[in-house]
């Protein structure tokens, strides 16, 4: 007699790492690290979630080489063709939504990026280093002396890393003091949309529900800014990059409107996320913070190791452009392609003991600033950012170790990396 068949040897289940609530927990590294080693491009459902309608899935692309892969590669994979948001824009908005360099691909994109980088060379970026320096220093003086006055302990998201990204990117782009709280606004609207704590920003349609925040009827205020500003700047030009791109007779008005929005929402949420991300990982490794403050390690590659272990963006999508085969994996024309990265940070093929924090790690190839044609523009003006954040935190903080008093509150997005606070204790009581 023959005795039953042998059982077809079972596929590991494929952990979900799209649904944005469970990124309110901490980044999902446990099911990360199962999709690297057991599915590297893994198919993920995009069921309807937070009043977003459902999607029709995904291919998550895990691996470090794999994702740098895909980043590279803009012919097979496209910026272009369904932009560069997991949730698929409305038919009707995409027209609009390409106009951003961002959600182009070369040779279209080669175009925008020169006008842009232009604007913002490293030498007018360097200019800023200064006013950053003093701007940490004072949040920071001020938080703690706030600190003292009170219980000793401080949320340092609300007291200084919110501020300090704003207004150094205002800084940046010129924006007046006075305008500085529609930006707050602007950004939040467009980032926080999954969170429903920010969900007062978000604008909504006639059914009640909210509408989407990149489209045109939702951003039509900050274009009417941008334009406004422009206007301003070619009166009263400044050292500073809307100057720039305002009097640069190649760019046409609705291109600097999509500048000022991919400006706005690109420099600030990033560095808001980097800055009090990096503080929580400093508190979590009291060592590490030690040797950070007597001058053990180097500010510049300890920014890049938070900056690996805490990357500021989560995921970008890219559109297969034709039938393709990604790491044994079959992938079809139009199927929507989304890079992971704090996945790829954290691949144990790269990053030898990926989960420690070695502030003098070197070579360190996170792909926090992406890669490929879209490579990250404000790099510089961000690890600009960071070291004198964490230059002056070792001087204003007082010595010892940075002691959390409550776990920081963290973003229901699967888009940014974000925390809403980081509660420490700054001072005796
Ligand atoms: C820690 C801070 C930051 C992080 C982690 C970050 C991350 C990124 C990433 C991953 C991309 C690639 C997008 C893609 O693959 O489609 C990107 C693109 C971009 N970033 Fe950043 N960013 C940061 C700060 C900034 C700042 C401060 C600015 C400007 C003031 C900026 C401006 C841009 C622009 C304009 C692009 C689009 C480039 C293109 O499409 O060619 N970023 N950023």
């Amino acid at each position: 007699m023959r005795g039953p068949a042998p059982e077809a040897p079972e596929q590991a289940p494929v952990p979900d790492v799209f649904d944005p609530r469970q990124y309110a927990q901490g980044i999902p590294h446990d099911r990360y690290r199962h999709l690297r080693d057991h599915h590297p491009v893994a198919w993920q459902e995009e069921p309807e979630v937070l009043g977003w309608p459902a999607g029709p899935g995904f291919w998550a692309v895990t691996r470090h080489a794999d994702v740098v892969h895909v980043l590279k590669d803009s012919a097979t994979y496209s910026s272009y063709l369904g932009a560069t948001q997991i949730r698929d824009p409305d038919p009707a908005d995409l027209p609009f939504i390409r106009r951003m360099m961002l959600n182009q691909d070369p040779p279209h994109h080669r175009r925008l990026r020169v006008l842009v980088s232009r604007a913002f060379t490293p030498k007018r970026v360097d200019r800023f280093a200064a006013v950053v320096r003093e701007r940490a220093r004072s949040l920071l003086t001020r938080a703690v002396a706030e600190a003292r006055a009170t219980d000793g302990t401080c949320d340092l998201v609300a007291r200084v890393t919110d501020d300090y990204a704003l207004l150094n990117l205002t800084d940046l782009l010129g924006v007046p003091d006075s305008d500085r709280g529609l930006l707050l606004h602007w950004t939040q609207r467009v980032i926080g949309y999954q969170d429903p704590d920010e969900a007062g920003t978000a604008v909504l349609g006639p059914d009640g529900k909210p509408v989407n925040p990149r489209s045109p009827a939702a951003l039509r205020d900050m274009f009417d800014y941008a334009h406004a500003l422009a206007a301003h700047k070619r009166q009263h030009p400044g050292d500073d990059v809307m100057t720039a791109l305002a009097t640069d007779p190649e760019l046409t008005g609705p291109e600097l409107e999509m500048f000022f929005f991919l400006l706005v929402v690109a420099g600030n949420d990033t560095v808001r996320s980097a800055a009090p991300g990096g503080l929580h990982l400093l508190a979590q490794h009291p060592d590490a913070y030690r040797r950070l403050r007597i001058g053990e390690v180097g500010l510049a590659t300890a920014v890049d190791e938070l900056l690996r272990r805490h990357p500021s963006v989560l995921t970008f999508r890219r559109t297969a452009t034709q039938d393709t085969e990604l790491a044994g994996t079959r992938i079809r024309t139009g199927d929507k392609v989304v890079v992971f990265h704090a996945s790829a940070n954290h691949d144990e093929r790269v990053f030898p003991d990926p989960y420690a924090l070695d502030l003098s790690r070197s070579p360190n190839p996170h792909i926090s600033f992406g890669d490929g044609p879209h490579v990250c523009l404000g790099a510089h003006f961000a690890r600009l950012q960071l070291r004198a954040l964490y230059d002056e935190a070792r001087r204003a903080l007082p010595p010892g170790p940075l002691h959390l008093v409550a776990p920081p509150r963290r973003l229901v997005s699967n888009f940014i990396n974000g925390l809403k606070s980081l509660p420490v204790r700054v001072a005796d009581s």
